[in-house]
């Protein structure tokens, strides 16, 4: 190790000690950060290989009926044009992501009740019959009656970001919970329970967002021993009540900043928090840097890209923060950059389901 720092540093960040989880946060010398990086990236290697597994991701549908008070599909906004697939399309694409050799299909949405359990446990078991795909859903709060009809129709994974450790944080973000109405928490220990290979996850640089409760947010992933982990940059969308952040940022000490370089940073942490885990270079890390982004993450502890699947008329609608599409983007060819990439970068593209070895080694399976 060549810049000073010590191999019983690497060990301690291994081994959690939250001190060092916040030292690293805070590290502003682009030496020591790429070393970390580089760190996390020899830990993905070790642990899960050089394999990228691709997952198609399928917005479903953009209804919801939620209010966080950062995202642009919120219930509240004025003039978004509401959508919701038919099986028939959400069909063609899975197809689409069995034509391209993809093994996991992702289907997700807002908290949509128009997606009702019967439906998407029909829609699971036609997957799960007519394809070799693993399904992951990523549909929200759901009750544990949809979320046991939808293991048993087949689905193998779910994702449902925690958002923040913060309680604090959290109330900023989120309009007030109904009384009584389980937390996402009390949700994710059903899902383990179910037998789900579990995703959560949280937005780096939310306003409001201190080192700590980041730092707070990784070592909740390695207690709640997570599958798979989605960290992205924070992208502001005007139309939302945290879009306009910039003055809230100025002022606050220690607010996270929403950069590609700190998400990275977080996503390296991970890396090393939860080394069997499934750490995607998520699609706003993608927006926030396009393909840099893919790659910088991909070099600091990611092994996982979502590539989406939706109908591009679709995939407008489908705006969690702006720019996700951008002007004369197709389908193909950023599924041929992909790979391209991947290649270059001495990975392979995964073959197979591309499971959570966290998942297995938990569950002793498949
Ligand atoms: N910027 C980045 N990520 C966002 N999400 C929602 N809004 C934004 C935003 N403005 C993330 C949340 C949510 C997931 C669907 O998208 O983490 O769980
Ligand atoms: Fe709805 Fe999810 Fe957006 Fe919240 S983050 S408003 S639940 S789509």
């Amino acid at each position: 190790m060549d810049n000073g720092m010590c191999s019983a540093e690497a060990r301690s960040a291994n081994g959690f000690d939250p001190e060092m989880i916040h030292d690293w946060l805070s590290e502003e010398d682009p030496e020591r950060l790429v070393f970390l990086w580089r760190m996390a990236d020899r830990v993905r290697r070790e642990q899960v290989g050089k394999s990228v597994h691709l997952r198609g991701l399928v917005e479903i549908s953009n209804h919801c009926i939620r209010n966080c008070r950062y995202c642009g599909l919120r219930a509240g906004i004025p003039g978004r044009t509401r959508y919701r697939m038919r099986d028939d399309e959400i069909l063609a694409c899975v197809q689409e992501a069995v034509q391209r050799g993809m093994g996991t299909v992702v289907l997700q949405a807002g908290e949509d009740p128009g997606l009702d359990r019967e439906r998407v446990a029909g829609l699971v078991r036609r997957i799960k019959k007519e394809t070799k795909l693993a399904v992951t859903l990523s549909l929200g709060e759901r009750s544990l009656e949809d979320l046991r009809a939808w293991r048993r129709a087949g689905a193998d994974r779910y994702l449902l970001r925690f958002e923040t450790s913060s309680p604090e944080l959290y109330q900023q973000i989120h309009p007030p919970r109904t009384q009584g109405a389980p937390d996402r928490m009390e949700i994710l220990g059903w899902l383990k329970d179910l037998g789900y290979e579990v995703g959560s996850g949280v937005m780096v640089g939310i306003p409001g967002q201190t080192r700590e409760d980041l730092a707070g947010d990784l070592a909740l992933f390695r207690k709640l021993d997570l599958d798979m982990i989605g960290l992205g940059p924070f992208i502001p969308h005007p139309k939302t009540p945290l879009g306009a952040h910039d003055a809230q940022v100025a002022t606050l000490i220690d607010q996270v900043p929403a950069s590609a370089d700190m998400a990275c940073t977080a996503l390296a942490l991970a890396r090393l928090l939860c080394p069997l885990s499934n750490i995607p270079a998520t699609t706003a890390l993608a927006t926030l840097d396009g393909t840099p982004g893919l790659e910088q993450g991909l070099r600091s502890g990611a092994n996982v890209i979502m590539p989406d699947l939706t109908p591009i008329h679709y995939r407008r609608l489908y705006e969690i923060y702006p720019s996700r599409v951008r002007p004369g983007e197709g389908c193909a060819e950023p599924h041929e950059k992909i790979l391209s990439l991947i290649r270059a970068m001495g990975r392979t593209p995964g073959r197979g389901c591309g499971d959570s070895l966290a998942w297995m080694a938990r569950t002793g399976m498949k």
